[in-house]
């Protein structure tokens, strides 16, 4: 199939775009480059544009004959939602209906998207189901359940196809070390802790020690990038097999705390990391961990690159070789 690729030169763009050419399909990336890195397509075409210009979006699809629209631009950092939270719901709403209007004018039906687990806010119980009562808590988390509601109505009212990828904590690298995160400022955990053995950082902050957690740290659910890129190819045979559409958390139902996380990291690259205490990051929830039934089922998908030491060693390969992202 020939899949639009949307944000195919970002992080988890750039995996879904490896892992299509793995199985066969050819993705054509369209991205502003704003975020992303031409390096990060390698050999695939790519198209530098914005999802909300809509005479070049229904060119591209028309000239590249495109079946299924998989969508991953958009801004991603939670506190600078809350700064500039219109510049969120213009980018990550507005430009996202403009694309998938070109879709509908152009007949391309079936629409993958990248959505996240800040959309549930900060449910009390774990691990977390679908469907929920969503309350974001953050302008990011919102301007993603936003486009899934429309989602959900144009599917009601027309013969437009998705499924939301509700992504818990991407990390990890593909396995080549050729492609990774390379983020212009840099605010994930595992990147950030990989900095210090690469001598980039003195020490990782610890943020936060009395959660009410078994460690007092934060508890997350770490997917590896490339186990989310392989349900988004799954998601295409999904959605063409007549799947019901809907959002599908991706995690592996298991937690792992700040203290595991670094500890896994010492272990990793064999390298003491030093670790700070510092006082809690604001809007960061305890807890967040996925049911993930919901696509083990219905893709026949399971993590399999998910455990810590494929995730933190597919990393520390990643930033090795590359010590200033693509850059380098
Ligand atoms: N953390 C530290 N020190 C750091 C950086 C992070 O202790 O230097 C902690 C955070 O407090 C958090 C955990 O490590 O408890 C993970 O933090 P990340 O920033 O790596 O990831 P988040 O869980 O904050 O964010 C992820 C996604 C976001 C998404 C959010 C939803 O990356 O895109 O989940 O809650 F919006």
């Amino acid at each position: 199939m020939n899949v639009l690729v949307a944000g195919g030169a970002g992080y988890v763009g750039s995996h879904a775009v490896a892992a299509l050419q793995e199985s066969g399909h050819t993705p054509i990336v369209l991205d502003t480059l704003e975020l992303g890195h031409r390096e990060a397509c390698r050999d695939a075409e790519l198209v530098v544009g914005d999802t909300a210009d809509y005479d070049l979006v229904t060119h591209v699809l028309k000239e590249f004959e495109i079946d299924t629209v998989m969508h991953f631009a958009a801004y991603s950092r939670v506190g600078e939602s809350m700064e500039e939270p219109l510049k969120y719901y213009i980018n990550n709403v507005v430009g996202t209906l403009k694309l998938i209007q070109a879709m509908m004018d152009t007949g391309v039906k079936r629409f993958i998207f990248s959505s996240t687990a800040a959309t549930y806010g900060e449910p009390e119980k774990m691990p977390i189901e679908e469907s929920i009562t969503k309350c974001p808590i953050n302008v990011y988390g919102h301007s993603k359940l936003e486009v899934e509601e429309a989602c959900q109505w144009l599917s009601k009212t027309s013969d437009f196809k998705y499924v939301a990828f509700r992504y818990f904590n991407a990390c990890g690298a593909h396995k080549s070390g050729e492609v990774g995160e390379d983020h212009e400022v840099e605010t994930h955990l595992i990147p950030l802790i990989l900095q210090v053995p690469m001598g980039k950082r003195e020490a990782i902050s610890i943020f936060g020690t009395d959660y009410d957690t078994p460690d007092g740290t934060c508890i997350r659910d770490y997917i590896h990038v490339s186990d989310l890129a392989d349900a988004h190819v799954r998601g295409i045979d999904y959605l063409v097999k007549g799947g019901e559409s809907g959002a599908m958390n991706l995690g592996t139902g298991s937690g792992y705390s700040v203290r595991q996380i670094i500890d896994a990291a010492r272990k990793v690259t064999g390298q003491e990391i030093k670790a700070v205490e510092a006082p809690r990051r604001a809007g960061d929830p305890s807890e967040l961990v996925a049911r993930a039934d919901k696509a083990n089922n219905a893709l026949g998908w399971k993590p399999v690159q998910s455990d810590l030491e494929t995730i933190i060693g597919s990393a520390w390969l990643w930033h090795k070789n590359h010590p200033n992202g693509y850059a380098s």
